[in-house]
């Protein structure tokens, strides 16, 4: 018997690519759905998917993508991911991942679809009280951004009260890395994530990288970060569909590394491992930056068996590095 089909929205982009490699290697049918902003066309290609282009606050377009296929989960990455960007335009984020993502949720149950996996995120914990970080912690987001990530977390809880809607919440930390075949990778424009950036300057796409303070209590100086592979992440996201097709309850799951590197652990991995020179710009630190954010994902590895096959920092870098250079040949 064949799998379910699944609906991903935002599969262009760069986690849900990998989700939808992950779920087509355990035999899912899926689809994609994605305006295209920030995702990239010939991902559909290169994984042999369905794109239907298309925006979450499209309601008749979701009523007719439900009605027409028989659509079991929905996987939602879309949302806009800028933290600087919603700050200076909190209405694009409110609008885009808050009511985007409650249209969608409207026509899921208008449509009696009842399971749902949602990107959430670290940023919704705010400054970590302590550290690591775990699904307890108090969540109280310094941005909007991760104040639309914590509003449909309190919608998918109400959801669930009022309509049975089964949902599945990773709170991811630093997503990083590629698929290991080197098919698919992270590709931001505007780019602001620490590893590509550094990457881009070890080939000569950016004179230098500029590191955001070097004075914090760390042992080096630098901030510390968690980073998360990629395909790790998709892994995650096909077992946590699993644990909602099977009929369980309503979960929250951080999905980290554990182990937290510095802004320098990485710059240091990333010139061992390209053997180029990568020009340093120490800058000031940036307001709202914590000194360490690293997550427990102890809950997930318990409860859904997952099992991280990429945590080692050179591993991460190794893949991404692949990808950049493939990306950019
Ligand atoms: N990258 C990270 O480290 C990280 C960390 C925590 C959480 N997240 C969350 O994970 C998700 C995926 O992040 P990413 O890094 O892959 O981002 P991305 O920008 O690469 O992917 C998001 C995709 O969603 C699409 N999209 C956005 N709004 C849409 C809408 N209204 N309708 C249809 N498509 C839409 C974009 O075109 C893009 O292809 C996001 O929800 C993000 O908030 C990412």
């Amino acid at each position: 018997m064949s799998k379910p089909t699944i609906l991903v929205t935002g599969g262009a982009g760069y986690i849900g690519s990998h989700a939808v490699k992950a779920l087509q290697t355990v035999g899912y049918q899926v689809l994609v759905l994605d305006n295209l902003v920030y995702g990239h066309q010939d991902i559909a290609k290169t994984l042999g998917v369905e794109l239907i282009i298309g925006d979450t606050t499209d309601r008749p377009l979701l009523d007719k993508l439900f009605s027409d296929r028989a659509i079991s989960a929905v996987m939602h990455f879309a949302a806009y991911a800028y933290v600087g960007e919603s700050v200076s335009q909190p209405d694009k984020y409110y609008r885009n991942n808050v009511v985007g993502t409650l249209v969608l949720l409207e026509a899921m149950i208008a449509a009696d679809i009842k399971n749902f996996v949602f990107s959430s995120t670290c940023a919704s914990y705010g400054v970590p009280q302590q550290i690591p970080i775990t699904e307890e912690h108090p969540q109280a987001p310094i941005n909007p951004y991760g104040a639309t990530k914590l509003m449909v977390e309190r919608i998918l809880q109400d959801f669930d009260v009022a309509y049975g809607l089964k949902s599945v919440i990773f709170r991811y930390f630093n997503a990083a890395g590629a698929d290991p075949s080197g098919a698919i990778g992270e590709d931001h424009n505007p780019e602001t994530h620490l590893i590509p950036l550094v990457l881009q300057a070890a080939l000569g796409k950016r004179e230098s990288l500029t590191v955001y303070g070097s004075d914090y209590p760390t042992p080096d100086g630098t901030c510390i970060r968690d980073y998360i592979h990629v395909s790790d992440l998709a892994d995650a996201h096909v077992l946590g569909l699993q644990y909602l097709l099977d009929g369980n309850q309503s979960e929250i799951f951080n999905l980290g590394n554990g182990n937290g590197f510095s802004v320098q652990q990485v710059i240091d991995a990333a010139r061992e491992i390209t053997g180029k020179p990568i020009n340093v710009v120490m800058g000031d630190r940036r307001a709202g930056d914590p000194p360490a954010l690293v997550g427990s994902s102890e809950k997930a590895r318990r409860i859904l068996n997952w099992q991280p096959q990429y945590a080692d920092l050179h591993l991460i870098l190794q893949h991404a590095w692949a990808w950049h250079q493939k990306r950019h040949a």
